[in-house]
């Protein structure tokens, strides 16, 4: 019997033993692995003589196909045994309860903050980040406060050291230092994050968050302030018309500084954005004083621009109509899941900011 035919015949009957998925691979290496026995019959072709060449081929791809085909209905077998062995041990309890599962929401800060930085980033802003750890000099000296100015104060801020050199940051502006120490102008940015003051009552908390902007280029005036202004509470109100107010005011690292109040009335209980005969302050602003753009060595000749500070928190509860801060940084669910958001509803200007 020529070798060909043993191989088959021996592995034939090997394959019809009872195997597990191991013993066959094995089987498999044996036959076709770089030594294998077919391996070492296919080396054998240069060696023999043109004539016997052509049956000796053909004999040894049949008995490969052969045995390669057994191979793999085999393994199919084994597998499926496997299958139907797991079927019969496995025994589901349809009876169980179902596991239970919650769905998250979004926290109204967040979502403003999403509904800020999309309006923003529609006109030309970018967002920047600082830490909530900031130091003295980024906090007050570089933003043109004074020592005596009362924000420096022990009852105000948060000190982390008794040199006062640290301390949790008592608002935005800061990111305006640190981005312009960094790169240089022209500069549009937003930075929201959270600010820290030793204040606490119905409409305010000792951790709330503020959304800084900057923008500053060749040729920026309150024209530019205003209109961005303008645009920006209009889109985050959704609504067509406001009426907006720039108030006269002091910041030391604004000058001129102002206040605006926006426009409303109340119905039914209910603060309307937008038209009435009250005004609600919302924000500070004002051009960037030629003393902060000289800490951060920017020729106020040749650069200037506006810069605003608005209150995020106090943005959703007019929003949202959420009349007590305190409760947003309680982590009452019942709370989260009445005023949060859908998570998968991302705020975009072409879709809604918020549905
Ligand atoms: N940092 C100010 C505050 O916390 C808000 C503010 C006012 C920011 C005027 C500004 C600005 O950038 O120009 O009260």
């Amino acid at each position: 019997m020529s070798d060909i035919k043993k191989i088959k015949e021996d592995f034939i009957l090997k394959l019809k033993e009872n195997l597990n998925l191991n013993q066959v691979n094995e089987i498999k290496t044996e036959l076709f692995g770089k030594n294998g026995l077919i391996s070492s019959q296919f080396k054998k072709l240069g060696t023999i003589s043109e004539n016997e060449r052509k049956n000796f081929a053909a004999d040894l791809n049949f008995v490969k196909n052969e045995l390669q085909n057994l191979i793999i209905k085999k393994i199919k077998v084994i597998e499926i045994n496997e299958i139907n062995q797991k079927l019969e041990k496995e025994k589901i309890d349809i009876t169980l309860p179902e596991r239970s599962f919650s769905y998250g929401k979004i926290h109204p800060v967040s979502q403003v903050i999403d509904e800020i930085s999309s309006i923003f980033s529609e006109i030309g802003f970018s967002v920047e980040e600082g830490p909530d750890i900031e130091n003295e000099y980024n906090n007050f000296t570089a933003l043109n406060t004074p020592d005596n100015h009362p924000a420096r104060d022990m009852h105000d801020t948060f000190y982390l050291d008794d040199r006062k050199e640290l301390l949790l940051r008592t608002h935005t502006s800061p990111v305006q230092i640190r981005t312009m120490i960094k790169e240089k102008p022209p500069f549009k940015i937003i930075a929201p994050g959270r600010t820290y003051r030793s204040d606490s009552d119905q409409t305010h908390a000792p951790m709330f968050h503020q959304v800084e902007g900057l923008h500053i280029d060749k040729n920026i005036n309150m024209g530019h302030l205003k209109g961005c202004l303008n645009h920006f509470i209009k889109e985050f109100f959704e609504i067509d018309k406001i009426k907006m107010r720039f108030r006269p005011s002091h910041f030391p690292f604004t000058e001129p500084s102002a206040e605006v109040d926006i426009g409303y009335k109340m119905k039914d209980g209910k603060i309307e954005i937008g038209d009435g005969d009250q005004w609600l302050e919302i924000l500070g602003c004002g051009m960037v004083h030629p003393n902060v753009l000289k800490n951060v060595k920017i020729d106020s000749k040749n650069y200037q621009g506006y810069a605003f500070g608005i209150g995020i928190d106090r943005l959703a509860m007019l929003k949202y109509g959420i009349n007590d801060l305190r409760a947003f940084f309680d982590c009452d669910y019942r709370w989260l899941n009445h005023f949060g958001f859908d998570p998968l509803d991302v705020p975009s200007n072409y879709r809604g900011l918020s549905r």
